[in-house]
């Protein structure tokens, strides 16, 4: 058996599934570029029939990657199957992701189907799957809870049918190690032609296991890890990439496998999901939060000053992670910015690079120190918003003790721009009133939102989130400005924009897979 572990990234499906977390097709072309940057082995894209937009992002990025496989996710159903072969037939290595329910509750409650109805679809879906595209993975949905023997049977049935990876997910994230691990193990020994086929873990994070689980499945035979960049996803998320990754490099001694991966880009894909989504990492998460390098006791500095292996097992730069300096300015002209965007990750297109200079000018003159942090924000908000049709265009904020407070702003809708003045309970509610006098959305909640600075000091940017629901439909906006009221307008009109194109999607309710 390989020692070679296989990356199955599936941000762009399981982790744009969470609520908040939808990206629009530019975005998901920016993290493909990335995850292939980072060495992933396969790329999930999405669920090409759950709409017209995930079939495009499916189709685009399918088209865009070079050396990664790329995956669309479909049910037991011909439609979902055809429908996904048509989105990854223009990747250089396509897959389709079949999948279906096999635990009691979910046959019983969830498909309407018995046992043997279950079986007969996987023959079907899998065979279909085989014979339009030489990749196929099967899912046995909710596997954690399943009957042993029946798991077995269904597993020996899709590799019958032509399975190459047989997924065995924890759907809903109830595994421990030992009962994971032991799984694998048992359905290895017992099913007959479980040499055939390359076993994958996808591990959800409800007891704070998954990355445990993961790599309790891997010692037990796994070769495939199914993992998203922050952990995001459905509920409280997947095993997380990074810590799968660097658990397996920095402990080789006692997991003795290789990724591909290439561990130094780790913290810029991370920086790009949180950029994207507006999902802020903790603090103290593993690996890509803003402490995991970060020594504040005495002891610990002085430990670190003699020998920074005292109290790091890996270096910051393994990661990916150099402390933030200092060396761009209002001095600094066309071609540094160039090269620093290129250092960051970022390809601009000529208008896009325009535009960001002139952002950058402008805020290097509002700012004393620009810091590469100041820079992935502001290139982040002026991407993001590239083909919103809703557009921030000025932003004036009357606030202070004595209220009311007022907000006078100009938006552009469709090319058309409208001002309103409005009054609120401070600036950001009068602000957020004038926003909903020019595009109505009643039906719309304000969920949540939430300011960061992305450096210190009190010229600092402000990056805002928006979390912004409707009939169950949850979107998150983001803006950075180093005005907070500009900043909040712009995360507020981000996540509006995003609304319309959710409101645009067919609903899959019953597709939904965790
Ligand atoms: O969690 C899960 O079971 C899934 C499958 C569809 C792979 O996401
Ligand atoms: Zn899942």
């Amino acid at each position: 058996m390989t020692d070679t572990v296989k990356i199955f990234d599936t941000t762009l499906r399981d982790g744009e599934q969470s609520p908040g977390c939808s990206m629009n097709l530019e975005e998901k072309l920016r993290v493909a570029a990335q995850l292939e940057s980072l060495g992933v082995d396969i790329i999930e894209a999405g669920f090409a029939i759950a709409s017209e937009g995930d079939f495009e992002a499916v189709s685009q990025v399918a088209k865009q990657c070079e050396s990664a496989t790329v995956a669309s996710l479909a049910r037991a159903a011909t439609a979902d199957i055809e429908r996904a072969w048509a989105a990854v037939k223009h990747a250089k290595f396509p897959r389709i992701h079949t999948f279906i329910a096999t635990s009691p509750l979910h046959m019983r409650v969830k498909l309407n189907k018995t046992p043997e109805e279950v079986l007969a679809a996987i023959e079907h879906s899998v065979s279909l799957a085989a014979s339009l595209c030489p990749d196929v993975e099967w899912s046995a949905e909710d596997a954690t809870r399943s009957d042993p023997d029946f798991l077995c049977r269904a597993v020996e049935v899709a590799i019958k049918s032509g399975a190459r990876t047989i997924n065995l997910p924890d759907t809903v994230g109830y595994a421990t190690p030992e009962t994971y691990g032991a799984m694998f193990r048992d359905v290895l020994n017992r099913v007959p032609n479980a040499d055939q086929a390359i076993f994958s873990t996808h591990c959800h994070n409800d007891l704070g296991l998954a990355v445990a689980n993961t790599l309790a499945a891997v010692m037990a035979g796994a070769r495939q890890v199914e993992s998203t960049i922050n952990g995001i996803g459905e509920r409280a998320g997947n095993a997380a990439i990074e810590e799968i990754v660097m658990a397996l490099k920095v402990r080789h001694d006692v997991m003795p496998f290789r990724t591909n991966a290439v561990t130094t880009e780790i913290t810029r894909a991370s920086r790009l999901i949180s950029g994207i989504t507006g999902f802020q990492v903790q603090p103290n998460k593993a690996i890509v939060g803003a402490n995991a390098f970060a020594h504040e006791s005495g002891i610990h500095q002085d430990g670190m000053i003699k020998d920074a292996s005292t109290y790091e097992i890996m270096t910051p730069e393994s990661v990916g992670l150099n402390a933030s300096n200092l060396v761009m300015g209002k001095h600094s002209g066309r071609a540094a910015f160039r090269q620093k965007l290129e250092e960051l990750g970022f390809r601009l297109g000529d208008n896009e690079f325009q535009d960001a200079f002139v952002r950058f000018k402008a805020l290097a003159d509002a700012k004393k120190a620009v810091y590469d942090e100041d820079i992935i924000a502001l290139v982040d908000d002026e991407v993001l918003r590239g083909h919103d049709v809703i557009q921030v265009k000025e932003v004036e904020v009357y606030c202070g003790s004595n209220g009311p407070q007022r907000a006078i702003l100009t938006l552009e809708v469709d090319g058309k721009e409208t001002t309103v003045t409005s009054k609120g309970n401070g600036p950001v509610d009068a602000l957020f009133n004038a926003i909903r006098m020019i595009v109505p959305h009643d039906q719309s909640v304000l969920e949540r939102y939430e300011v960061h600075a992305v450096t210190g000091g009190t010229d600092a940017q402000a990056e805002v989130s928006v979390l912004l629901s409707e009939d169950g439909r949850t979107v998150r906006g983001r803006g950075a400005h180093y005005d907070t009221m500009v900043a909040s307008a712009r995360a507020y009109v981000n996540a509006l924009n995003k609304l319309m194109v959710k409101r645009g999607k067919s609903n899959l309710n019953e597709a939904s897979a965790g």
